[in-house]
């Protein structure tokens, strides 16, 4: 097996969201919509099934209110791995389940979710494997991928205007992981669906990818955001004015070229040690083929000194890469913790619970709606690792975790 393929297949297996939440059994499932006219636009999954997304309506002072939420889970940057993906529910809504949890900032609970509860929420189902931003085909006659995360878009943003979107007073973009890259991608887009004087915002919960060298000084990364970017079609759809000045166009994949030209008002909220990128991108296997790294990748408490050096290391690129953000956006919000995770807006527990992570004992479901809502600057830069007791230090991602029987992957370090 090629090194690309393992590569993508560990980000296939290695699924970056949210899953697993409280089993509380009051948690609202919400069913789907396939968007049947998206075809009209030749918006298909990977395999050439429709789109779809779910959507709970809002109510009462919320009822013109919405949210979209992108969908997470990894990417596919090469056709085998494309291929494969296009027979689980991560390339086809053939095998989604009909009924989605929706929970933390998708939650209709107002004690839960106290800003967001009763605006219409929708969840954008992920079947691309680009972020959205595809768009291309490929076909020898054998095998046929529709690469049309773009048109996804498209089509799902059509289908719901007529259903209120167009009249929208407050609007926020948001999505975890894959889905955090493509609230960035498409961030402005967005906005130009809607009235001008809508309040559009857009809030990406650990999508904020470093274009950063692995421990070997490779740039992995890059190497593997390139190959999607080709195969899929990408470049065309990134911000015409980032393209056109950074020095390689597919560069602006990375939040951190892309953000200078955003108008829209971001929030960003990533892990200093988000547990995808340690795992993907400062620590891959290809740079780590004996695994020295695999105790520290499941238990921080077993990482060497110097591994946790490498890691803090890796915090302050991610601070230096946000650098111009935290200075010079007026109207950006900044939450990046020192837990061990990865998605944080979705999940019960990580969201506004009662022992969920804090920064200045702000819980992520205050900071977001403080900054949403203009009640307060918020840019909360947690101290370094192990400083905060307020984490619940992930643990167990398969790609890692060999022994991994499906059960725990959720540790409480503290
Ligand atoms: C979900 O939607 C499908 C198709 O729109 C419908 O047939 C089904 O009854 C719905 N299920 C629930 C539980 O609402
Ligand atoms: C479907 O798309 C066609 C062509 O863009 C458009 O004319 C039609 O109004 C759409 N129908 C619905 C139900 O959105
Ligand atoms: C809303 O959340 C609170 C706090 O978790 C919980 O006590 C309450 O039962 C929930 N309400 C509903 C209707 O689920
Ligand atoms: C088409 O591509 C698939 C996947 O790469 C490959 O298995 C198949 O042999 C190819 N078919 C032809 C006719 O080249
Ligand atoms: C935006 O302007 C339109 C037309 O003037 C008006 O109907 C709508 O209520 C306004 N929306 C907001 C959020 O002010
Ligand atoms: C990573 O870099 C090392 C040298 O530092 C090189 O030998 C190796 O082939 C590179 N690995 C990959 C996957 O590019
Ligand atoms: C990118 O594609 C090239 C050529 O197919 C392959 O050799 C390389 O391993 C891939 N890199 C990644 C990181 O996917
Ligand atoms: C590029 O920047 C110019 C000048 O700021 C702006 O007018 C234009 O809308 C931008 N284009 C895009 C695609 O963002
Ligand atoms: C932290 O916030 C909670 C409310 O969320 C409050 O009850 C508590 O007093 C605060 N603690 C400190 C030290 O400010
Ligand atoms: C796997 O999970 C089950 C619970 O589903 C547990 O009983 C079992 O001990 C676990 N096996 C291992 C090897 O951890």
């Amino acid at each position: 097996m090629s090194g690309s393929m393992l590569f993508s297949l560990l980000l296939l297996t290695c699924v970056p969201c949210c899953i697993i939440s409280s089993s509380a059994n009051d948690q609202l499932l919400v069913n789907m919509t396939l968007v049947q006219n998206a075809s009209a636009i030749g918006a298909y999954c990977l395999d050439g099934s429709l789109p779809a997304y779910h959507l709970h309506r809002g109510s009462a002072a919320g009822a013109s209110n919405w949210l979209l939420q992108f969908e997470g889970g990894g990417w596919c940057n090469s056709v085998a791995s494309c291929l494969d993906r296009a027979k689980t529910h991560r390339g086809s809504t053939l095998y989604m389940d009909q009924m989605e949890p929706f929970s933390g900032i998708l939650s209709n609970n107002a004690s839960r979710n106290p800003d967001f509860y009763n605006w219409n929420r929708v969840k954008i189902r992920y079947c691309d494997g680009a972020s959205f931003a595809g768009n291309s085909i490929f076909d020898n006659g054998t095998s046929l991928l529709y690469f049309r995360g773009q048109r996804i878009w498209e089509a799902i943003i059509l289908d719901l205007l007529p259903k209120g979107l167009s009249n929208a007073k407050k609007a926020l973009l948001g999505g975890c992981s894959a889905g955090g890259l493509a609230v960035f991608l498409h961030c402005d887009n967005f906005a130009t669906y809607l009235p001008t004087n809508t309040s559009v915002k857009c809030f990406s919960d650990a999508g904020f990818f470093l274009d950063a060298r692995d421990i070997m000084l490779n740039n992995t990364m890059r190497a593997f955001y390139k190959n999607l970017t080709s195969l899929q079609g990408v470049v065309d759809n990134m911000d015409k004015n980032c393209t056109k000045s950074e020095y390689y166009p597919e560069q602006c994949i990375f939040p951190q070229y892309a953000l200078p030209y955003i108008k829209t008002p971001v929030f960003i909220l990533n892990t200093a040690y988000d547990v995808y990128q340690f795992h993907h991108i400062l620590v891959p296997t290809s740079a780590d083929p004996h695994g020295v790294w695999n105790h520290c990748k499941i238990n921080p408490a077993e990482c060497s000194p110097n591994q946790i050096d490498i890691l803090q290391g890796f915090r302050l690129e991610m601070l230096n890469a946000l650098r111009f953000f935290i200075e010079y956006s007026r109207r950006g919000g900044l939450f990046i913790n020192s837990c061990f995770a990865h998605c944080q807006s979705e999940s019960e527990d990580t969201w506004s619970g009662a022992d969920s992570p804090r920064v200045n004992n702000k819980t992520i479901a205050e900071a977001v709606g403080d900054w949403y809502f203009g009640r307060r600057d918020t840019m909360e830069i947690d101290c370094a690792y192990p400083c905060d007791n307020t984490c619940h230090n992930l643990i167990g991602l398969r790609s890692s975790f060999r022994h991994y029987n499906g059960t725990s992957r959720f540790k409480h370090l503290t």
